[in-house]
């Protein structure tokens, strides 16, 4: 009988090498290795090269950055997605996609597992096992991290002792995980939530004190709430991304430092870096501020937080993701126009927006002679929309008194007139 079949995410790394030889061993299976390269992965045939040398059967490699932009990215942007209203959720977006992959592979090459090189103890196992089972409940699920119980110092030992190449250069004393979208930093010294983080933590943006002291003025078209181009000149969504990665991290744009609580509520101190995201997603709601209604902006904005936790909670392969995602498409109908961001000394903000679906009016805003607001109307609908407000001043807050308490619950009163 012919070996079982796994397919493994492997990121060329010590985990997901050691991985490679540990199922072999453990599992006895053969193993095909699936790098998938969304903005992360820097030398592909050399990892495609090691995959092979530490024994997987097939190394197979994907360039998927258009698809990451085009399908999760630009769609979290339209939502204004952002975990606890500040992470933009980099990691997060790409396990759906990676897992996807894997899928299509082990159906590809008639796997009957397919394995991740995620811990036991973070969101990213979760987005992984519960996507993965959305699309394939069939497929066995390894997760060696998970499983091998192997401190870092005999996962080192494992490695020497099957020749798989430790790495030469220094140990990244920090756990980070990367892809188009941003850089996320956990572990090692920012364990400790009063630590400054480390110069050294940063690779995508420069701190504000040594960017440049002209700040940078840059214009962003969107079409339907996703960027089209940059100073007028339009771009591919991926260099579109990370040119805007270049400018607002010379401009020191884009660092975050969080205390996020993971799925399971465990509190975590993370620090990304996402300028490109932090820019969009601020330039994005500006302008949805000048072409969406009151009502929309409302709506939407709860939305965005239920869009976020549904990332985040590993709930993409979802009909609630569906359902949300018909919604926010919708609202993006007259989403048309440019902003123009001044980025400054690490911070970025909106200094301009024009659009042909403004519902900004001129005549109507101003307090000047274009006037043409009639405020004579206002008295009458003033007497109206006030007067739910004073029957119930009447009769509850008042209750016969003279003045209004200043005190707002029954116990501060109390105290009050003591
Ligand atoms: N806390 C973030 C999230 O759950 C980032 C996880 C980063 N993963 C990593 N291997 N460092 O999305």
């Amino acid at each position: 009988m012919p070996k079982k079949k796994v397919v493994l995410a492997y990121s060329g790394g010590l985990d997901t090498s050691v991985a490679i030889k540990w199922i072999a061993e453990t599992y006895n299976m053969d193993v095909v290795t699936l790098t998938v390269d969304i903005g992360n992965v820097k030398n592909m045939k050399e990892i495609q090269a090691r995959a092979l040398k530490v024994g997987a059967i097939k190394a197979v490699v994907q360039e998927a950055s258009d698809d990451f932009i085009k399908y999760f990215v630009w769609p979290a942007l339209q939502a204004n997605a952002m975990y606890q209203g500040i992470y933009p959720l980099a990691t997060a977006l790409g396990r759906p996609l990676i897992a996807k992959l894997l899928v299509d592979v082990a159906r590809q090459e008639k796997a009957s597992a397919v394995a991740h090189g995620c811990t036991g103890k973070g969101n990213d196992q979760v987005r992984f096992d519960v996507s993965v089972n959305a699309m394939a409940p069939d497929l066995q699920i390894i997760a060696p991290a998970r499983e091998w119980h192997m401190s870092r110092d005999e996962e080192m030992d494992y490695a020497k002792k099957h020749n798989i190449p430790v790495p030469t250069t220094k140990r990244n004393p920090f756990s980070t995980d990367e892809n188009l979208w941003g850089r996320s930093i956990e572990s090692g010294v920012l364990e400790d939530p009063w630590t400054e983080p480390p110069a050294e933590v940063y690779q995508w943006t420069k701190s504000p004190s040594d960017t440049p002291d002209k700040p940078a003025y840059v214009e962003i078209e969107f079409a339907h709430g996703i960027p089209i181009a940059l100073d007028g000149k339009h771009l591919e969504s991926v260099a579109m991304v990370k040119q805007m990665h270049q400018l607002a991290g010379l401009h020191g744009v884009g660092r975050i430092d969080h205390i996020e609580d993971r799925l399971v509520g465990i509190k975590s101190r993370e620090i990304y870096e996402s300028p490109a995201a932090t820019v969009f997603i601020q330039a994005h709601k500006a302008l949805e501020n000048m072409t969406l209604s009151k009502e929309q902006i409302r709506f939407k904005d709860r939305l965005a937080n239920e869009y976020a936790e549904m990332v985040y909670n590993g709930l993409w392969f979802t009909s609630h993701h569906q359902d949300m995602a018909a919604y926010v498409q919708s609202t993006q109908r007259h989403v048309n126009g440019t902003v123009r961001m001044k980025l400054h000394k690490g911070t970025s903000s909106v200094v301009g927006r024009k659009s042909e679906e403004s519902l900004y009016n001129y005549q109507l805003a101003t307090y000047d002679k274009a006037d043409t607001f009639d405020a004579s109307a206002s008295i009458g609908f003033i007497r109206i929309w006030g007067l739910p407000v004073q029957n119930q001043a009447r009769t509850q807050l008042l209750k016969g008194r003279q003045s209004m308490p200043l005190a707002l619950t029954e116990g501060d009163d109390a105290k009050s007139k003591k």
